[in-house]
């Protein structure tokens, strides 16, 4: 595992061919399979559930990062570890009891995370982190993919990053910061030197004829 993640969203996918495409997106050096679970309720599209995750599971190697954007969440988050999640997120606006939700996904043996759209402030972490494995934050508002990066979550980013590296300070326990939204080549170098630790992208990598090429571009980038 890199100390940088790549996390190829399955969203921008061939979803006929969804088990050669993780494969393939694996062999190609991803380190975790982003999967976007959306309702048409609380965003305005509606994808993939648990039957899929439990389908792609076989070809995922790797970790699988299950981004759940529906409402509620308790009801749907432990078919997910039953279907074989390693992380599961949710948009904390989309649950009642937030600190009840993560223990739920921990205690179903997955890591926890919390997602913030771009206009919601990081206060959500205030009294939780020590049930916080990742904290996502969206760089686009949540629903589809091929959007343009936000850039103002370049400062966010940094802001949590600060918070993050005080909690390890007091504790020793390292929480990943993760970006999702118009990731590319282009932007990811600032996006990691702001702290972001773990990219998700989608239209960039399936747009990409070579999937090893971009991959390996945006590491270079990391790097830099
Ligand atoms: C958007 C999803 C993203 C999406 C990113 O709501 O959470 O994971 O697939 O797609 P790109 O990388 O194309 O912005
Ligand atoms: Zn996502």
């Amino acid at each position: 595992m890199h100390s940088h993640r790549i996390a190829p969203s399955i969203l921008s996918a061939d979803f006929a061919r969804l088990g050669d495409e993780v494969k393939n997106v694996i062999a190609a050096g991803a380190d975790l399979i982003h999967f976007d679970v959306m309702d048409n309720h609380y965003v305005p599209n509606l994808t993939i559930g648990p039957l899929v995750c439990e389908a792609i599971k076989p070809y995922a190697t790797v970790p699988i990062d299950v981004h759940l954007m529906v409402k509620p969440v308790d009801r749907i988050a432990p078919d997910f570890a039953k279907a074989g999640a390693s992380i599961i997120t949710f948009h904390p606006e989309a649950s009642e009891h937030v600190d009840r939700t993560l223990g739920l996904i921990r205690d179903h043996g997955c890591q926890a995370g919390l997602v913030f759209n771009p206009a919601t402030p990081l206060d959500y972490l205030d009294y939780v982190l020590d049930k916080v494995d990742m904290v996502l934050l969206m760089s686009v508002n949540p629903g589809f993919g091929g959007q343009s990066f936000i850039p103002a979550m370049l400062d966010k980013a940094r802001a949590c990053r600060a918070r993050l590296d005080a909690y390890k300070e007091r504790t020793g326990r390292h929480i990943h910061l993760e970006i999702d939204g118009g990731v590319k080549v282009e932007n990811i170098g600032e996006i990691a030197a702001a702290g972001v630790d773990t990219f998700v992208a989608g239209s960039a990598i399936f747009g990409h004829p070579d999937y090893k090429v971009i991959i390996d571009q945006m590491r270079e980038e990391i790097a830099k």
